[in-house]
């Protein structure tokens, strides 16, 4: 009878506790709230002289600005395919939109007290200011640039038909941190934020020996008038190109391949080196959503193009997310940093044709993450999710000295013009 309690209150302990985990501790989203991000940015009104907020009314005098945030991923931060996949699997909860779509005005709730920070548990009402075209706007101007009725920029002396004031801030980082600096919540074990790409630059190598800020690469600098008949000014670009551009992600990657023989012989043991390093990014690479990551790859291929054999390793991070977020092991590079892979291979007697092929690919999200996305959350689109950012070929014959002295030529090449397309700003 006595053992029969234990077990009866044994199991109700641990059924109470398996609710309290499920209720009170295991996080619903994979990141925490932070004062800035947990609530919309608060309803705007249109400024005087205006006659919408839309980003489209802005574009009648600000075009090209606003033809280039419309190629930008900004400008479907909402409607993405793979944006509206997660949020689907994370059952539409409302704090995705706080950044995805982030004016109250976009927002069809209202988001009051959210008890013990638990997102699932908040207060909502409906929204009567919701307008679900301006949702579709997704990261749209005013969320950067109106406040009150008033438009802040980055210039003290412009004159405008709508009422502007200067904001040092644009010319610091600090607008863009709100949102790429998500952080860990209760009970989620990262080395640094989910998506903490502010954190991954503060006081690392662009910041602190070149004075960039994130505008520095991600804003191109150009001299133009930024307003139809204005004057010339020197303003940016914006463009935000990043993960989804491979020229973008190629000027992040250096890559240099050695052998320790130029003229491999049949039954010789070869061994390459490949060294990837991150060359023009400010932050780590792959940074960002904690699914991105790179592979490093070796094919050996015969005259048919058979796999002999292959290797792969992974640059990114691997995070447990079941029961419980832990992140294992993080080896991405941070800015300037490099790491070498070596492949060995035994020749063959027989070796004529045969190829060492060496491949850098950057992968949006794993094969079975896109199935899953596509098979239960009804992800559209074909937008492509992994691309390759370096291929070559080497010989394994005589030849192969050539190869290489012509991969390290391009090697230096490839890694010149982030110097001057990326000018520097005044420090944030
Ligand atoms: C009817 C034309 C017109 C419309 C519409 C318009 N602007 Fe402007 N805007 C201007 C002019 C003109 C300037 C001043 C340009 C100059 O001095 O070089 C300006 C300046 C600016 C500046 C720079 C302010 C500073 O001092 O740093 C920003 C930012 C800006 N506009 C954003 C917007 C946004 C966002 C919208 C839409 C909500 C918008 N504008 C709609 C004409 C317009
Ligand atoms: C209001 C929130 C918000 C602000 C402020 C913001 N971003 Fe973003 N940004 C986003 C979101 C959301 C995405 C992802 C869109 C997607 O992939 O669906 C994004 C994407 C990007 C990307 C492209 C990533 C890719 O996968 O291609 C870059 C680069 C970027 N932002 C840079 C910046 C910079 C630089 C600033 C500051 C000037 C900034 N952002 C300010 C929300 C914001
Ligand atoms: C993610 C934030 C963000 C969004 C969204 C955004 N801007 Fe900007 N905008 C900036 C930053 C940062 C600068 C400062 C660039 C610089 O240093 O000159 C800027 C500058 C400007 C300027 C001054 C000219 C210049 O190049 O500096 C105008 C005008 C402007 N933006 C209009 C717009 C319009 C119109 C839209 C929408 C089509 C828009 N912005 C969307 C961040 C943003
Ligand atoms: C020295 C140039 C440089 C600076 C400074 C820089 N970036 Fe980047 N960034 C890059 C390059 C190159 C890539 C492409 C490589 C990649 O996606 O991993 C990139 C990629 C990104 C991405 C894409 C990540 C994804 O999920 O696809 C985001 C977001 C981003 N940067 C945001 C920022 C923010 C925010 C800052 C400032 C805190 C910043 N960057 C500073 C060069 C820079
Ligand atoms: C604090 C701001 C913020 C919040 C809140 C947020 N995101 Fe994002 N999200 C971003 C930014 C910034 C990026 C792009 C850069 C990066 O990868 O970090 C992004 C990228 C993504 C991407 C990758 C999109 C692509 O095209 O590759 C997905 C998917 C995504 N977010 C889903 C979600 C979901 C689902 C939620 C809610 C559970 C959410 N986000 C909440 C800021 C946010």
């Amino acid at each position: 009878m006595k053992t029969f309690l234990k077990i009866l209150l044994g199991s109700a302990l641990a059924g109470l506790l398996v609710y309290l985990y499920y209720t009170e501790v295991k996080p619903v989203v994979i990141f925490g709230l932070r004062s800035d991000y947990a609530h919309a940015i608060p309803f705007q009104k249109i400024p005087e002289g205006l006659t919408s907020l839309k980003a489209e009314s802005c574009g009648q005098c600000h075009r090209e600005i606003y033809d280039e945030w419309k190629t930008s991923i900004h400008a479907h931060a909402y409607e993405d395919p793979f944006f509206q996949a997660y949020w689907k699997k994370d059952n539409n909860i409302w704090v995705c939109l706080n950044c995805h779509a982030p004016l109250e005005n976009q927002q069809p709730t209202l988001v009051g007290e959210i008890p013990r920070g638990r997102v699932e548990k908040a207060v909502q009402k409906p929204n009567p200011h919701y307008d679900p075209e301006y949702q579709k706007e997704s990261v749209t101007c005013a969320a950067c640039h109106v406040r009150d009725g008033v438009v802040y920029g980055p210039y003290e002396d412009s004159a405008a038909p709508h009422p502007i004031k200067f904001d040092p801030n644009f010319r610091t980082t600090q607008v863009c941190q709100r949102c790429h600096n998500v952080v860990s919540g209760p009970a989620q074990f990262y080395n640094v934020g989910p998506c903490g790409t502010y954190s991954e630059y503060e006081g690392k190598f662009f910041m602190k020996e070149r004075g960039f800020i994130c505008q520095s690469c991600h804003m191109p600098e150009i001299d133009r008038p930024v307003a139809t008949n204005g004057p010339i000014r020197r303003g940016r670009q914006h463009l935000w190109r990043g993960g989804h551009d491979p020229d973008m992600v190629k000027r992040a990657v250096g890559v240099q391949v050695k052998a320790d023989t130029v003229s491999p012989k049949p039954g010789e043991r070869v061994s390459f080196t490949l060294t990837v390093i991150n060359a023009g990014a400010g932050h780590k690479i792959p940074t960002g959503d904690p699914d991105r990551y790179f592979t490093v790859e070796f094919f050996v291929e015969d005259r048919g193009g058979h796999v002999l054999d292959h290797q792969t390793s992974t640059i990114g991070r691997w995070i447990m997310w079941q029961p419980a977020i832990v992140e294992l092991y993080d080896n991405r590079l941070l800015p300037l940093a490099s790491r070498e892979y070596q492949f060995t291979y035994q020749l063959p007697a027989q070796a004529e044709g045969l190829k060492v092929k060496a491949r850098v690919q950057y992968h949006i999200l794993t094969d079975k993450q896109h199935e899953m996305l596509q098979t239960q959350y009804g992800l559209t689109g074909n937008d492509p999710y992994r691309f390759v950012v370096y291929e070559r070929e080497f010989p394994l014959s005589g030849d192969l000295a050539a190869a290489l002295s012509e991969s390290e030529q391009s090697a230096t090449l490839s890694r010149q013009p982030e110097g001057t397309s990326c000018k520097a700003g005044a420090a944030g």
